[in-house]
This record gives C-alpha cells, structure tokens and sequence, in this order.
C-alpha cells in the first residue's frame, strides 16, 4: 500500500484518444482504493509520454513499452513499485502483458475479450493459477446491481427451474465501414489479427455470453449458430445468432450485431422459469422487471431496501437517483481491491480468468458451428 492506503496501480494502453483506459482511470479512483503511479499507455512511445504527462504522472514512471514497464517496476523497490496494473489495450495485447506481469508478481485487471484464442486464454489460465495473484476481467455489466438482484433471483431458486434465456446485444455504429474512414476503434475491431477471430462475437457477443452465464449460474454447453459479415469486404462478423442449450436443462438464443442502426448499447437479458421470469435492458439499467406466474408482474429497482443484500452492496447513492455504466464499472474495481486486501470471500464478485476463456470458447463454438452447420460442443 501506499502511504495513503491506495493501492498503486499501472496502466497498459488508454492513450490519447483511446475509449476505455479513461473509463478504467474513473472508476479505478471512485472508491479512492487505487492510485494511477505508472503506465505504458501506447505502442507509440511519444503518445505514452504525452499521456503520462496529461495525467500528472512522475515521467520515470512513464514508459515507452509495456515491456520496460515490466522491468522497471520490477527494479523498484517494493514500497514503490506498483502492486496491481489494468491492461486496456486491444484485444491482441492482452495475453503478453498478463503473463509478463503476472510472472514478476503483480495483479492483472485486464478488458475483455480475455484474448484472441482457446490456447492463448488457457496459458493465461494456468499463469494466473501459477503466479497465486489476482486477476479480473471487466465484463462490467456484471457489476450492476440488478443484475446482480437477477442473480440472486435466479439462484435462490425463486424463479422456479430455467427454462428459457435470451440474451441480446445490438448496436449500429459500424452498419457502414467506418474502419475505412480511420477510425481507430473500428479499425482494430475489425482486423482479425488485433480483434481475434470475432468481430461483433468478440466485442459485444462475449459480454452477452458472460452476462446469461453470470446470471444463471450455469453453462452453456452447446450452440447452433451462424455468424455474418454485412459489410462488404468486412474481414469478421458484424452479426451473429446463435441457439443453446445449458447445462441446467435450460436453452435460449443469444445474437448480438453492430449494424443494427439506432440502437447504441442494447444490450438485454432475459430468464423465464417454471415459477417466473425477469427482463433486464442495460439502456435502462436501475430497472427489474421481475414475472410471477400467479402475481403481477414487479418493477424492482436500484437501491431500494427490499433487494437482496448482495444487489444493495452494489447500489452507492439512494434510489431515484441514477447508477449507470461508471458505477458497474466501479463496482468490479471496489472487488478487485478487496480481493487483493484478502478482505473478504470474493466469490462472483468480479469475472474471473476461466469466465474469459469460457468466452473466447464460445466465439470459437460460434465460428465453428456457422461454419459447418451444425451444433457445436463449447
Ligand atoms: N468492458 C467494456 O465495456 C469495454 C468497452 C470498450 C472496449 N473494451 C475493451 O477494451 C480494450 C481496448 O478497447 P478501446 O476501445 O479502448 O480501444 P482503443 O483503440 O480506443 O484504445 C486502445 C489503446 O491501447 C493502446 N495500445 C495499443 N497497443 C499497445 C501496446 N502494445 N502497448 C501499450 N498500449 C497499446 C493504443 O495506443 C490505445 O491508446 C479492448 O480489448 C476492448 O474489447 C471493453
């Protein structure tokens, strides 16, 4: 710790113009547990040192590569060198800088897709195992409180046995071939060899994946699934559907798609039991709807003190005031530094390395199905 009680932190990638870094540096000092001391915040050294300098950061602390990052820190001695370090780069710079850091004994918070193959996410796997650190992916829709009201619903068995899960992701912005134009977000979305295999499936399908496996606890074992690339000359998915069936008895479909114009993040959930069913739409994130099969159908919203305990540990401010994105965001943060403090029993609290493996299985399931027609084992 520092001598504040943060935790110092490091930053890989979240450079200039850069989408998520800047959401992780909010939410990583929401709850005052993390200090941001050091980054190697682009591939291009200048950009790392403009960025360092924006953020006030001491310049020895601001690196032209993760790798010297890696080493450097590792020189310092151990009141100063960082303790944990979140990796928010593309998804193909996920797995060199986890192992690296994860080697030299720092904790990973890392941005999903996990990685960019089954092979690469199991070595990942068994780093983390081996290293005895911490690691959490944010898929941050899990960090909302209704969903976590969701969770506890399905899990307590309130909802009777699942039968049905239809999870939904759908977006618009790349309906045109916005890579073209420069745009840096879409350009490395939709290059296989920085996305991976998926492109919608990878980006937006595998927090769809993670959310209905979070939720109902069980997994999915199998899908029939076809993917499609919309815009000519589009290298990876910019759509894909896929029917399954879980471990639980239960089956559903997932889709998720980036061409779907006017829609900007909607991304839905919904479960139906033998006894009930909920709805939950993340564009309206404090909402419940919560199904009975003899009773009116209930509105449960965020913070409001008839809630699970576990959904009112994740709501900040009273009701009628809207949580959103940063707060969900936050709230995987708050878990990880617990989980670091050895605080408490962490259970679900943050999705972990195998839930980032799961979902790269599932993207290649996906691919594999759509490619010979067929049902595929995950
Ligand atoms: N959880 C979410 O809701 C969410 C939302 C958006 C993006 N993401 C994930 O976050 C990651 C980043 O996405 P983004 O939209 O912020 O991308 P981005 O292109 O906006 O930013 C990526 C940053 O990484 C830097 N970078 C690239 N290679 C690097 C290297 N070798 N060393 C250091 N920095 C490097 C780039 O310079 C850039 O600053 C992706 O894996 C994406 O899937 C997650």
């Amino acid at each position: 710790m520092t001598q504040s009680g943060k935790l110092r932190m490091g930053m890989v990638g979240g450079g200039p113009g850069a989408f998520i870094g800047a959401v992780h540096r909010l939410c990583l000092a929401m709850d005052g547990d993390f200090d941001l001391v050091a980054g190697a915040f682009s591939s291009d050294p200048e950009k790392s040192r403009l960025a360092g300098e924006e953020l006030g950061l001491d310049p020895a602390r601001v690196y032209p590569s993760w790798q010297t990052m890696v080493e450097k820190e590792s020189g310092l001695p151990e009141d100063q060198r960082i303790q944990a370090v979140s990796i928010v780069t593309p998804n193909h710079v996920h797995h060199g800088p986890t192992l690296a850091f994860l080697e030299h004994g720092f904790h990973v918070i890392c941005d999903k897709p996990l990685t960019t193959s089954s092979k690469l996410a199991e070595a990942m796997a068994d780093a983390v195992q081996n290293s005895g650190r911490i690691f959490a992916l944010t898929h941050n829709y899990t960090g909302y409180p209704m969903i976590r009201e969701a969770r506890e619903l399905v899990r307590s068995g309130q909802l009777g046995a699942i039968r049905k899960v239809y999870a939904e992701y759908l977006q618009g912005w790349l309906a045109d071939k916005l890579e073209d134009s420069g745009q840096k977000q879409a350009e490395w979305r939709t290059d296989p060899e920085r996305s991976g295999p998926g492109g919608s499936l990878g980006d937006i399908g595998t927090h769809a994946f993670n959310l209905l496996e979070h939720v109902t606890g069980a997994t999915m074992d199998r899908v029939l699934a076809t993917r499609t690339m919309f815009v000519p000359g589009r290298p990876v998915d910019d759509d894909a559907m896929a029917l399954f069936e879980m471990s639980d008895g239960s089956n559903g479909s997932l889709i998720c798609s980036q061409v779907c114009i006017g829609r900007e993040n909607g991304l839905r959930l919904r479960v139906f039991g033998t006894e009930g069913g909920l709805e939950w739409d993340q564009e309206h994130p404090n909402d419940l709807r919560v199904h009975w099969k003899n009773r009116p159908t209930e509105l449960r919203r965020t913070a409001n003190p008839y809630l699970s305990a576990p959904a009112l540990s994740l709501g900040r401010i009273p009701p009628g005031h809207p949580e959103g994105y940063l707060e969900a965001f936050a709230n995987l943060y708050r878990a990880f530094a617990r989980a670091i403090r050895n605080q408490e029993d962490l259970e679900d609290a943050f999705p972990t390395v195998i839930d980032g493996a799961r979902g790269v299985r599932f993207i290649e399931a996906v691919i594999r199905s759509s490619d010979q027609g067929s049902w595929v084992e995950l």
